[in-house]
């Protein structure tokens, strides 16, 4: 596998930049792309009837008009709900993308894409088989394939052996005892850490078992700097701009 980040720091946009437009949209990716990032993450579901979409929460109602969990609706459902309009009123009318319309956006728009595998409880095996199964038809054979996540132990253990081709980033909520041997298990190119698990003796632990890593989600300027201080090589972030600018 080539050099997964040939230039560090990489700075990986939130959801798109999901502090410039609603998350998980096309809009939010294409922000993205106008704030001339390369990097984006964003979180695939899978709706009851076997389509993948952007999605971050298992309920509809914090990001969309909708009411009731993903799981339990079909795309038909899901794309008649705005989920745009959570966030301002510039977007109403935004409807959740398919996991095609994200990598058709991301391979015309020339960026790299992180898809974070997030499935509904349930959902697990089928969300990850559909995921690459739709990569498999729809991924340019000359293009870098994309980083898969998942904070899914089922998930990771079924792409490194399934997915041992693509790199693959293993998510972590709090610096857990152990998290090494499931990390080395998985064989992981990346792990993937909240930032406020962090702290410079850990980072250094962390560098021993990991190639990569990266923090999530930093959106203050000055904390990224002091994790890439450390030997953070890259962190997610809401506003992957400012933290450019910065760094
Ligand atoms: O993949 C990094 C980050 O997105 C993980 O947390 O909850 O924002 O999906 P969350
Ligand atoms: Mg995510």
């Amino acid at each position: 596998m080539d050099e997964l980040f040939p230039q560090l720091p990489v700075i990986i946009g939130h959801r798109g930049a999901c502090g410039y437009a609603p998350e998980n949209t096309l809009a939010s990716l294409r922000k993205a792309k106008e704030l001339g990032i390369e990097w984006v993450e964003f979180d695939v579901k899978l709706t009851a009837d076997d389509a993948l979409i952007l999605f971050h929460d298992e309920k509809l109602s914090r990001t969309s008009t909708g009411r009731g969990k993903v799981a339990h609706m079909s795309y038909a459902d899901i794309i008649g709900l705005d989920v745009g309009s959570h966030f301002s009123s510039d977007y109403i009318g935004e409807t959740a993308p398919t996991l095609v319309h994200a990598l058709d956006f991301i391979v015309q728009a020339n960026m790299r894409a992180n898809i974070e595998i997030k499935p509904c409880p349930g959902r697990v095996l089928p969300t990850v088989m559909c995921t690459l199964d739709l990569i498999k038809t729809h991924w340019p054979s000359n293009k870098p394939l994309p980083l898969l996540s998942s904070f899914s132990a089922v998930v990771t253990d079924y792409l490194s052996e399934q997915a041992r081709e693509y790199p693959r980033g293993f998510l972590l909520k709090r610096w857990q005892r152990g998290w090494q041997r499931r990390y080395e298990g998985s064989r992981s190119s990346a792990l993937h850490i909240h930032h406020r698990a962090l702290n410079s003796k850990r980072v250094a632990t962390a560098k021993q078992t990991a190639q990569y890593v990266l923090a999530f989600t930093v959106n203050d300027p000055e904390r990224a700097k002091e994790l890439f201080d450390w030997g953070v090589d890259g962190v997610f972030s809401d506003y992957p701009d400012r933290i450019i600018a910065a760094s």
